[in-house]
């Protein structure tokens, strides 16, 4: 699975206004978590709507290899019948995450509790990542790890039968490391503790409850959010319905609004408080976004999204806004390229650790496409309206988030904008280009622009 093949470079082009209503793919989050949970849980999990993208089939598979089974129907549902917690079974060859972090890491929180060794490879852009900062707490529990240096990947761990229960305060604004914590805690007798002080999206919390865990969350004296789980549940199979993916969902928005004459309606998105950062932030900057047909479904809220052709202008983006927007910033910076004035977004600091550096790479493609921008540290600036953008040809990195940021901004640029290379965009919405088409986006395969 991992990423060797070619890479495929896609170039979008602008003159045609978006219309439509349209639906985009599950959630990546909760589809990684349905099958990981559901191999967990004795029965049979039946899940509607599973993303089917390269992240969420590498899970599967993953989930398969220690042997649940995980199957997909004609009808397109997705069944998994689970082993029961504690059951895993040893995979027999190394597992292979490709390209997604999620996958990887809250794997590695499952495997921890159970006494079989396992080896993780990925792909290049998941090679470079950092996994300390789950394997660390994981040790605290006593897992063995031997990793490539910097605790990158591959890397073998060595389950334990009887994990220590911990109480381990989050340092960085993550919901893949609370969750690999909270996932090695459902098979360690006692109580496992997640100390959150900077919230992030609660979906282990609340699915983990909804299969029949003891999980509390509390709010401390410091505002901190403390999650406590009793390990050793029964964890029963459930029905599921996936939501749509609020952070693809983002991408048909924000091409609505930057280009004269769209208007642009996304269905049955998900509204979870802990992911409605970029909505938040665009209506703040004058996006004429609608939400109707709000209703609650499965403990989630959901909503219509209507997105129409806006005057935006610039904003600060405050910095404890990010846990709700992580994703969402390659796009964001390209609503900022149309906004009068300057976008000054803070707390950027997780994005250089994500499917590649995605704070030099935004800000790369948008000086390749003449668009002012300043680079700081854990920041970035974007100068809006600048005359004849577009024009350039974007490095992706093995990054889905950076090709589909770059596409949309070619929708509505003076010239056409290229990116190198478009496959990463089939780890999480692999029907992409062929909705935006449908609604009157233009893509070209290749690059168009002179090197
Ligand atoms: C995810 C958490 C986020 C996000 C990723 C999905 C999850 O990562 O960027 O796409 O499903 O838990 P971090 O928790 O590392 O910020």
């Amino acid at each position: 699975m991992s990423n060797s093949s070619s890479p495929k470079p896609m170039t979008s082009h602008s003159g045609n206004p978006l219309n439509g209503t349209i639906k985009v793919p599950g959630d990546k989050s909760i589809s990684h978590r349905s099958l990981m949970f559901g191999a967990l849980a004795v029965g049979r999990t039946t899940i509607t709507g599973l993303l089917e993208s390269e992240d969420v089939i590498g899970t599967a598979n993953a989930m398969n290899a220690v042997g649940a089974h995980c199957m997909r129907h004609e009808d397109g549902t997705w069944t998994v019948d689970g082993v029961g917690l504690g059951s895993l079974l040893e995979p027999e060859a190394p597992i292979d995450f490709g390209n997604a972090g999620t996958g990887c890491r809250l794997c590695m929180g499952i495997f921890a509790a159970h006494p079989i060794s396992v080896t993780m490879v990925g792909d290049a852009s998941l090679s470079r990542r950092p996994m300390g900062r789950v394997l660390n707490p994981l040790r605290e529990m006593g897992v063995q790890v031997v990793a490539r240096t910097g605790d990158r990947l591959p890397a073998s761990i060595r389950g334990c039968e009887t994990p220590l229960p911990i109480t381990y305060r989050v340092p960085m604004a993550s919901a893949q490391v609370k969750s690999a914590v909270l996932l090695a805690g459902l098979n360690t007798p006692g109580t496992t503790t997640v100390i959150e002080p900077v919230a992030t999206r609660d979906h282990t919390e609340k699915m983990l409850i909804g299969f029949g865990a003891d999980l509390k969350v509390e709010i401390n004296e410091a505002g901190e959010r403390v999650i406590s789980l009793q390990g050793q549940p029964k964890l029963n199979a459930q029905d599921i319905t996936v939501p749509a993916d609020p952070s693809s969902a983002a991408f048909p928005i924000v091409a609505a609004l930057i280009t004269p004459g769209s208007d642009v309606t996304v269905e049955g998105v998900l509204l979870n408080e802990h992911r409605i950062g970029l909505i938040t932030t665009l209506i703040e900057m004058g996006a004429d976004i609608e939400i109707t047909n709000k209703r609650d479904t499965g403990g989630e809220m959901l909503g219509d999204v209507r997105a129409r052709h806006s005057a935006l202008k610039g904003i600060v983006v405050p910095a404890d806004r990010a846990p709700s927007m992580i994703d969402e910033y390659p796009v964001l910076a390209i609503a900022a390229a149309f906004a009068e004035g300057d976008t000054v977004m803070l707390g950027l600091e997780e994005l250089r650790v994500k499917e590649s550096d995605r704070l030099a790479a935004v800000a790369r493609g948008l000086e390749a496409n003449n668009i002012p921008c300043v680079e700081g540290e854990d920041t970035l600036t974007v100068t809006g309206k600048a005359a004849n953008i577009g024009g350039g040809t974007v490095i992706t990195h093995l990054d889905h988030r950076i090709a589909m940021a770059f596409l949309v901004l070619g929708l509505a640029a003076d010239k056409p904008v290229s990116v190198d290379d478009a496959s990463p965009i089939a780890t999480s919405f692999p029907v992409f280009a062929d909705l935006l088409t449908q609604m009157g986006g233009r893509f070209s395969k290749g690059s168009e622009i002179a090197a």
